[in-house]
């Protein structure tokens, strides 16, 4: 076809498609019914415009023994941040828990004092390279969430320094407001609450919040405020997300349920019998596999939320204290060495459900007629990826339509004329 295509991406030796057009989300148990067959892609403008090649299009891309995937989705970062902790690291492999390193002053309040240390363009500079290294790695669209800063004030320069990375990387952003994630100091966790919900205004007016999230554990907060938090959201037309069952069951989840989360994120002490909960709701199961390995925890019942139909996502969770690992890649391997998943349901969790949670699904996260032009050519097929342990398999990455990076030894694939 098609005058005006502009990119023509030819004979891939597989396209990875939702079984029908228009799903929000594919429960995990349908992940087989995502076909991978033989075929080419044009792009025009910023969209996708066919399943077939075109001779006329200017840009021409030949993808012979590569997969065609969407650009991946990170629904769950905590970018920006400012520097890393890398003796914590050595700490916990030491045998020191996390928790004890959040007791002592490090952890989120270490992090939380780097943030008040670097000054605005040394923490867009650091997430700006980050956001480039996941953009080699495939994530065409990511979430930003505060929670280093600790104070309104901070907590409201860190979601404003979301809004200025959000304009200045090729990826797309959303926030998250992680207004509940340590207890600032000089409060107890319902002091700090009200102050969250009398200054609500002034966080949101700092711009692209679409969601609230708290952090639920012993050195956090409890599940009377994780309802708290959802009353919030509701009250302002946000999404709940929450961080819960991460080291402890606190049996979070239903409580999440009821406060009509979005997502509930961590899940490595979900207990059994609040599997079947998930498996019937609309709020996805955010699953953290770096944060998991990194961090010796236990593994989330991944295996059989997927069995059980759960909407289930992954997400790099990268952050400087248990997920310095930005590579979705890197968690789809983890996912299926661990989780036991195929690569087809490791796959979804990171393109079709993950934008379904930052409420981008009509737009991206599967390879459909008019959704935006987010195409990953891979360097083999897509079983090729868990195999390949730490290897980088994107070789060319498009993102609304345009050509946005090209790995080095793949720039014979690219024709222009
Ligand atoms: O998703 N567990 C809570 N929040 C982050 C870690 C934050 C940190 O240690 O800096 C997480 O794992
Ligand atoms: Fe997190």
């Amino acid at each position: 076809m098609s005058e005006g295509s502009a990119v023509s991406i030819n004979a891939a030796a597989q396209v990875l498609r939702p079984p029908s057009d228009g799903l929000p989300y594919l429960r995990s148990d349908r992940a087989a019914e995502l076909s991978a067959e033989t075929g080419s892609l044009l792009l025009t403008g910023a969209a996708i415009a066919g399943f077939e090649s075109s001779g006329d299009a200017p840009v021409q891309i030949d993808a012979r023994g590569c997969a065609l995937v969407p650009g991946f989705v990170d629904c769950h970062t905590h970018l920006p941040f400012a520097g890393w902790r890398e003796r914590e690291y050595e700490e916990k492999i030491a045998g020191v828990s996390y928790e004890s390193i959040a007791r002592t002053g490090g952890g989120i309040r270490s992090s939380a004092r780097a943030l008040g240390e670097a000054s605005d363009a040394g923490v867009l500079d650091q997430a700006g390279s980050l956001a480039a290294e996941m953009l080699a790695h495939g994530t065409t669209t990511f979430e930003c969430k505060s929670g280093y800063g600790l104070s309104i004030e901070a907590e409201e320069r860190s979601l404003r320094l979301a809004v200025s990375l959000g304009a200045r990387v090729v990826q797309r952003t959303r926030s998250t407001g992680l207004l509940a994630h340590a207890v600032p100091d000089g409060y107890d966790a319902d002091g700090w609450m009200d102050a969250v919900e009398a200054a609500l205004p002034e966080l949101l007016a700092a711009g692209n919040v679409s969601a609230l999230d708290i952090y639920v554990e012993s050195v956090a907060f409890n599940n009377e405020q994780l309802r708290r938090m959802g009353a919030l959201a509701a009250a302002n037309g946000l999404d709940l997300r929450a961080h819960v069952e991460q080291f402890n069951a606190n049996h979070s989840v239903p409580v999440a349920l009821r406060a009509g989360a979005r997502s509930v994120d961590h899940l490595a002490c979900l207990p059994d019998v609040e599997i079947p909960l998930l498996a019937g709701a609309e709020c996805a199961a955010v699953l953290l596999p770096g944060a998991e390995f990194l961090g010796e925890e236990r593994l989330a019942p991944a295996r059989a939320l997927a069995d059980a139909g759960a909407i289930c996502v992954l997400g790099s969770d990268m952050n400087p204290g248990t997920s310095p690992a930005l590579s979705l890649p890197l968690m789809i391997g983890l996912a299926v060495r661990r989780y036991r998943w195929s690569v087809r349901e490791a796959l979804l969790a990171c393109t079709l459900n993950a934008a379904w949670v930052l409420r981008l699904s009509e737009q991206t996260g599967s390879l459909e007629l008019g959704k935006r032009g987010d195409v990953l050519v891979l360097d083999g097929p897509i079983e090729r990826i868990p195999y390949r342990f730490g290897h980088n398999p994107v070789a060319l990455v498009f993102a609304g339509g345009e050509l946005v990076h090209v790995r080095p030894d793949c720039e014979w694939r690219v024709a222009r004329r």
